[in-house]
């Protein structure tokens, strides 16, 4: 395994997720990590990642020096890399011009790192710092105009350092420059995949649970639905899945989740028809804040609820990812580390006294797709959109009321088929309908109509931090309209959200 220590940089989720694509397994880690524990993870390499601070901050961000005498091949990039030179000896100074953007490298010395990289090759920089002085023992191995250290080498003790982001798409061959670090310097040999991830898991779930009961709040979504598979595959029939339809489901969504898990894989499950039960929290609610919290708290009882009348179950399955735990920093706490609540279920465990038990923990969205696939999920529930814990609930801007709930299923319904039509399905990251709580004027076979108006809303984006709006085609967005207004009934007026996350948000609650 590769670790990276995590300086701060909006990149590191990325480096692992580079290092992984080469089916190396990494984890990312905190500076103030043991040597001691370093040791015991015996990582084949370590990446030291960029960060904003500079290390002339008092309070910049550091890993015990004595990481550079373990023996183990380490590569700094960007704060990384001032890192390592000023914890050596050499000298790290301030500029005066900070450096961004794209930069021509010039490779002086074409082996290690830039084995087989063209002798010059673009590269994307981001710093305020430079090297000025090398430690001892170090050469210069690239430059560019304005940086005459841009990368430097130590080939004896296996240190390696950019001042670059090789892991960024700007830098083109920057993914053959971490395959050399990982496969020529540390010698990694790629192994990570899911199918091994699969047997490795199945062992290590079948110790933690023994004999014991396992509960899972299945939502229908990727992420509640792999885990549903993979602890299926591990314990089987002691596993119980608990679908609560909160009555604010997408058209024809429980009926799906029912014929796929329980139908035809056969698991063990509950369906709980609680939609009464939520629309009664929440009369009257127009505050989003207020809605979820109802829905949340509504959730937990009914789940609870029917928790209880199962004997003998002893864990909590949940479908918690990588990143959820990255934001958390409990990431390399070990088993004990305080877990993020997670969705709906938060404040569960502890109330029922139950274990958690989070198989996905370690994994990134893309692998989780992979690993459903795997496990034999069909690509339509792998590849599915996002859909909210609070469902169609924060899609109808004000109260949800059945009538409204009625509207914007519809619309929704209408809108995902057209997208499927139209091929824009799988390179969209969501689209959705929204209800707005206004009516304009309109007019419909002659007649004056006063209905109300429901939002279009289509993004792209890689993990839901940033999005942008969809340029779908004209044509598609008016089929969508024609449909949603001649189909829906109430409604007279359709609108396309041209609007990017930030300053909006994805969803429009
Ligand atoms: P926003 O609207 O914050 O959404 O840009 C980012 C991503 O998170 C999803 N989302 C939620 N998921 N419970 C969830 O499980 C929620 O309350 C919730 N709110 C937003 C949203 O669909 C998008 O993918």
């Amino acid at each position: 395994m590769i670790l990276i220590i995590d300086f701060g940089s909006q990149y590191n989720q990325l480096i692992a997720r580079r290092v992984r694509e080469q089916h190396v397994y990494c984890q990312i880690g905190p500076p103030d990590i043991e040597l001691s524990r370093i040791r015991s993870l015996a990582p084949q390499g370590i990446i030291l990642s960029g960060g904003p601070a500079s290390i002339y901050q008092k309070a910049s961000p550091k890993i015990d020096p004595r990481v550079f005498s373990l023996q183990i091949p380490i590569l700094g990039i960007c704060y990384g890399m001032q890192y390592m030179i000023d914890s050596l000896g050499g000298m790290v100074e301030r500029t005066t011009k900070r450096e961004y953007g794209l930069a021509m490298l010039n490779i002086l010395e074409p082996s290690g790192i830039f084995s087989g990289v063209s002798p010059q090759t673009p590269c994307w920089m981001s710093h305020g710092d430079v090297t000025a002085k090398l430690p001892e023992g170090f050469q210069i191995t690239a430059s560019t105009e304005n940086t005459a250290i841009a990368a430097a080498e130590n080939l004896k003790r296996r240190l390696f350092a950019l001042q670059f982001h090789p892991e960024v798409a700007h830098t083109p061959e920057g993914k053959r420059m971490l395959r050399n670090f990982l496969f020529r310097i540390c010698g990694c040999a790629r192994n990570w995949t899911m199918k091994s991830f699969i047997g490795k898991a199945v062992g290590e779930i079948r110790e933690e649970v023994g004999g014991k009961g396992v509960i899972l709040g299945l939502s229908g979504g990727v992420d509640s639905s792999v885990t549903a598979a993979l602890l299926d595959r591990a314990v089987g029939r002691q596993l119980t899945c608990i679908f609560v339809d909160n009555g604010l489901l997408r058209k024809g969504e429980r009926e799906q989740v029912k014929s796929l898990f329980k139908d035809y894989l056969k698991l063990n499950m509950r369906i709980v028809n609680a939609g009464g039960r939520f629309l009664e929290r929440l009369q009257g609610l127009v505050d989003p804040e207020r809605k979820r919290k109802a829905i949340g708290k509504t959730f937990i009882k009914v789940f609870e609820e029917e928790a209880r009348r199962l004997k003998g179950v002893e864990y909590l399955a949940q479908g918690t990812l990588y990143p959820d735990l990255i934001e958390s920093r409990s990431a390399f706490g070990g088993p004990s580390a305080v877990i993020k609540s997670h969705h709906n279920v938060g404040g569960l465990p502890k109330k029922m006294n139950l274990m958690l038990i989070e198989p996905l923990k370690h994994l990134f969205k893309d692998e989780v797709r992979l690993l459903g696939r795997e496990l034999g999920l069909p690509d339509d529930m792998v590849y599915r959109h996002p859909f909210p814990g609070p469902g169609l609930a924060v899609r109808i801007v004000g109260e949800v009321t059945p009538k409204r709930l009625s509207m914007v299923r519809e619309a929704d319904s209408i809108l995902i088929e057209e997208i499927k039509k139209g091929g824009y399905y799988g390179k969209l990251w969501q689209s959705f309908a929204i209800l707005l709580p206004l009516r304009t004027v309109g007019i419909m076979g002659d007649k004056r109509t006063y209905e109300h108006a429901v939002v279009v809303r289509a993004v792209t984006s890689l993990d839901a931090m940033t999005a942008d709006w969809a340029r779908i085609s004209h044509s598609l967005l008016a089929r969508i309209s024609n449909r949603i207004i001649n189909e829906v009934k109430g409604v007279n007026r359709v609108v396309y959200d041209i609007s990017s996350k930030p300053p909006s948000t994805i969803e429009w609650e």
